[in-house]
């Protein structure tokens, strides 16, 4: 990012016209000496209490409370960054930006890569026009047009036609003075291995370029034209340069800027024709992942663009698989993730052509959590026909269910995994608590015959970080896959809450804690200290256990009380137990930590009943230990193997 001159702010702030920047976004009326009203693009309203100062060039809404000067106008309707805003504006109206302090390796790069941008601009201003205005484009207009794609929409996303000949770009932007060196950094020809001749790369193609997120051309999608038999691969793209990189770019993102961070959410769809086609259908906030799996950059721009996102990928397994990767990279993200379920078979694109943009409208309000996305999928692909597949089903469930926090979603979403699975209410109670005999790691085994299903546990709501992923094959077809999951995760059900969960699983994890503390005396005592026995036990018996053990745990047998039997027999299984117990500091952690999460658990119950108001701190507490109790599990794992 090039430094500017300090008082490039200020030179670009006297340059901007604020009347006519902010009438870009709304009508604005006179009402006073020094100012402007309107309707605030901020909030909806109907009368206008948002003014602007076009004088000293600020804004305020006394309905929101939105104010600024001209560079938060910019930032919020746009969603840009300072840098950014600040070179928008000055090309807007026309200012210079002096580069700052720059040595000379830097500026020789930055010209290069200023002559890189040209050369693209130019050369999309070529296609553009070629489709529009020759006669070799007509099928390739015709085409566009049945696909119900309007001439307005195809202009805003620059859509173009690269010529059949082999030579058109080649010879165009020779004569403006670019080198065969510069037309190979921009990926815009190609070298025969056998002549070393040159020739153009895009050939009898639709052209869909490629920006970033100011808008810049940086490459290209092309796509072959309809009955073009030995045309090559269905899309052609640029190759990866100094200036383009696929993994780097949401398409569509420069223009979904502003309908995104004005509706804090971004469609994601997965080809160039569907976000073309959402935007025409009145949905300006699509982007697509040109069909590769997301990446890290991308979800870094995601969520640059809005904090929700919606999923709009193929319903088909290929698409479903992608949804699923596309959540485990966006883990630990401030991005909120849903999921709008295609009918199979056919994409956005499609969908609007056919049923109307209503039709798409609706799939986007309609919408689901991820995660309840995710469930329907797990179910739909076990085999819930026999006691044995649903057991398997509910193993992957239950470590989704219970990593997540006590929530109205997530009792909702195990009721329907429990009427759907016809449980009792006793193992519906599982659903939403771990499950302590399984290890750390793969806690839910993909069951026999379904596709593999992503390992549960141990890494949070979404399973392990993602494999690499192919890329695109070229003309590799999206493997079809006619299954539906999807009408379980959207209907509506209203059946009674579960019942409580079951005591004897605390028990169970409370007697352990207190075995390993006798195995491992010098770490035991240390968590003994920090116990609170009303808080950490759940019966009158293990807290007088834990009591005695605080300060016996040596020689446990010291010091029983004549008077109370049960402590007395407790305390000799322990031993026994102890005795035969293997076990690790880090595994005694994991124990304590399992211990700490039914404290906050029963906390966050008992909050929930006395109408407290505390929940979300205990929430967010739980989530601490959550993830402790992950740490401590994987490093449990890995003192045992050695
Ligand atoms: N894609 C790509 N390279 C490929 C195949 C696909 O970059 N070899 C990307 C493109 O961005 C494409 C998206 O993946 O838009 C989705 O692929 P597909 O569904 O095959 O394409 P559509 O755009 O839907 O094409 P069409 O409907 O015109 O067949
Ligand atoms: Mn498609």
């Amino acid at each position: 990012m090039p430094r500017y001159a300090d008082d490039a702010k200020e030179q670009v702030r006297d340059a901007v016209d604020f009347a006519d920047l902010v009438g870009t976004k709304i009508e604005l009326q006179r009402s006073g000496v020094n100012e402007l009203k309107g309707l605030c693009p901020f909030h909806d309203e109907r009368s206008p209490s948002f003014g602007i100062n076009p004088v000293d060039k600020v804004y305020h809404c006394f309905g929101c409370g939105e104010g600024g000067d001209v560079y938060d106008f910019v930032m919020k309707t746009e969603g840009l960054d300072f840098v950014s805003t600040l070179e928008y504006l000055a090309n807007r109206y026309g200012v210079t930006l002096e580069v700052q302090d720059e040595d000379p390796a830097a500026m020789e790069r930055r010209r290069r890569r200023e002559r890189l941008l040209d050369l693209l601009e130019r050369t999309t201003q070529y296609y553009e026009r070629y489709l529009w205005e020759s006669k070799e484009a007509g099928p390739a207009r015709a085409y566009l047009a049945e696909r119900g794609l309007g001439e307005e929409v195809l202009r805003t996303y620059r859509v173009g036609y690269a010529p059949s000949a082999w030579d058109k770009v080649l010879l165009v932007t020779r004569r403006a003075g670019f080198t065969v060196d510069e037309l190979q950094a921009a990926g815009l020809i190609a070298r025969s291995q056998k002549t070393s001749k040159v020739y153009d790369r895009f050939r009898r193609r639709i052209v869909f370029p490629l920006c970033d997120l100011r808008g810049k051309v940086v490459g290209f999608g092309a796509r072959k034209m309809a009955g073009d038999e030995k045309g090559g691969a269905k899309y052609l793209n640029s190759p990866e340069s100094e200036i383009f990189h696929k993994g780097r770019i949401l398409y569509g993102a420069h223009l979904a800027r502003s309908a995104a961070a004005k509706d804090a959410t971004v469609i994601v769809t997965e080809g160039y024709t569907d976000v073309i086609a959402l935007h025409q259908a009145g949905l300006a906030n699509a982007i697509c992942i040109m069909g590769t799996s997301l990446t890290e950059e991308q979800v870094g721009e995601l969520v640059r663009l809005a904090p929700r996102a919606i999923l709009a990928l193929d319903a088909d397994n290929a698409g479903q698989e992608a949804m699923l990767r596309a959540a485990r990279v966006a883990e630990g993200r401030k991005l909120e993730l849903r999921v709008a379920t295609l009918p199979p078979g056919r994409d956005p694109a499609e969908l609007i052509q056919q049923d109307g943009a209503a039709a798409v409208t609706r799939l986007v309000e309609d919408s689901v959590p991820f995660v309840r996305f995710r469930l329907g999928r797990i179910i739909s692909q076990g085999d819930v026909q026999d006691a044995e597949g649903k057991d398997r089903v509910i193993a992957q469930i239950r470590p989704i269910l219970s990593a997540m926090p006590p929530s109205v979603l997530r009792e909702d979403l195990a009721r329907r995994v429990a009427d759907r699975l016809h449980l009792s209410p006793s193992i519906a109670a599982l659903l939403v608590v771990p499950d302590p005999s399984a290890p750390a790691e793969a806690v839910a085994p993909p069951a026999a015959g379904a596709a593999p299903a992503p390992a549960e546990g141990g890494h949070g709501l979404y399973g392990p970080p993602p494999a690499a992923v192919p890329q695109w094959e070229p003309e590799e077809p999206w493997a079809e896959d006619d299954e539906d999951g999807m009408e379980w995760g959207i209907s509506e059900a209203d059946l009674p809450p579960p019942p409580p969960p079951r005591m004897d699983r605390e028990e169970k994890m409370e007697r352990t804690f207190l075995t390993l503390c006798i195995a491992r005396a010098a770490d035991g005592r240390e968590l003994l200290a920090k116990i609170d026995p009303e808080a950490h036990f759940t019966s009158p018996v293990m807290r007088r256990v834990a009591v005695h053990l605080r300060s016996h745990l040596a020689q446990p047998y010291e010091g029983l009380p004549e008077d109370d039997p049960d402590l007395t027999a407790l305390i000799q299984q322990l031993i026994g137990q102890a005795g035969k117990a293997s076990t690790t500091s880090a595994s005694l952690q994991v124990e304590w930590l399992q211990l700490e999460m039914g404290r906050v658990d029963r906390a966050i119950a008992a909050a929930r009943v006395a109408g407290e108001g505390n929940v979300g701190e205990l929430a967010a507490e739980r989530g601490r230990l959550r993830t402790e109790l992950e740490d401590a599990m994987v490093r449990a794992v890995e003192s045992d193997t050695g």
